[in-house]
């Protein structure tokens, strides 16, 4: 059985909290917390601690905070002595410098409280600094995942930026889509059936084949009309600036 303390109450903490209870070779000991509020979730299933002093001996420590607070949550975990290992895509395993055994334990998802899903088919990058961190992390990812991968940081800053792109500018995409479809009394529902086979057509054929529209046709006068259509300035230059690096990547092909 491997021993387990959870630093955050956020997003990925409850999630990974949430399906690590299904598995009884993974035992949450405790759950960090900075307020009792953000506490109350885990009070009525396990231990939980408001003081660094207080956490308990753990094999593994799972740090799931903002980015920008690891280094600092860091600073108060030199007295542990188990495996600790941060959760994010766009922090190198060096941010855990002063710990002696550190890795990352990274799910490549988008969490949402409240919003349940399956490990089973989630990613998990693991990297740590010895072989004997890695077969520890590789039993928990595993237990919870059927898709795990060895990453080193590079990578896994590059697979961060990348899923910047296809998942956060994408859903970013999808608000100017409901934006305009307010504006002119459609329910964005109708779009639904779309946005689904753009994703499902992915694992069939490569992105730069499913491309389609007017700035891969080249219609210049449809793409005209659309920037006259847009009412904000920012959507006609998102508008454009995809456009014209849609139009120069197929120009020869
Ligand atoms: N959400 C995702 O889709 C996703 C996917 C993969 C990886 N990750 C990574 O997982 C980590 C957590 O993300 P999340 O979405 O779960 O974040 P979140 O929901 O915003 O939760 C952040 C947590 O960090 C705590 N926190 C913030 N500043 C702190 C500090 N100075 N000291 C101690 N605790 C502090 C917050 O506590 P309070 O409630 O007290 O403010 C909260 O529990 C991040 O590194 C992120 O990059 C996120």
């Amino acid at each position: 059985m491997i021993s387990i303390v959870l630093i955050g109450t956020g997003n990925v903490a409850t999630q990974l909290f949430d399906t690590f209870l299904n598995y009884k070779q993974l035992n949450v000991l405790q759950v960090f917390g900075r307020t009792d509020t953000s506490l109350a979730y885990f009070n009525s299933k396990t231990a939980t601690t408001k003081h660094y002093n207080q956490l308990l001996k753990a094999d593994v420590y799972i740090i799931t905070v903002s980015d920008d607070a690891i280094s600092n949550v860091v600073n108060n975990l030199l007295h542990l002595n188990g495996l600790v290992v941060h959760t994010a895509g766009s922090v190198s395993l060096e941010a855990l410098s002063p710990l002696k055994n550190k890795g990352v334990f990274y799910p490549l998802q988008t969490f949402t409280k409240g919003k349940k899903l399956d490990f089973k088919t989630i990613p998990i990058c693991l990297e740590t600094q010895n072989k004997k961190d890695y077969s520890t992390l590789k039993i928990i990812a595993e237990t919870i995942s059927d898709v795990v991968y060895n990453i080193n940081t590079e990578q896994r800053k590059s697979l961060h930026l990348a899923a910047i792109f296809v998942n956060n500018f994408t859903n970013y995409m999808y608000t100017i889509g409901n934006e305009i479809c307010e504006e002119n009394n459609i329910p964005f529902d109708i779009l639904t059936p779309l946005i689904q086979e753009t994703a499902l057509k992915i694992n069939t054929l490569s992105p730069n084949a499913a491309q389609t529209g007017p700035a891969r046709r080249n219609d210049i006068q449809t793409m005209q009309t659309h920037l006259e259509q847009l009412r904000s300035k920012d959507n006609q230059k998102i508008y454009k600036l995809l456009s014209e690096s849609i139009q120069k990547k197929y120009k020869n092909l």
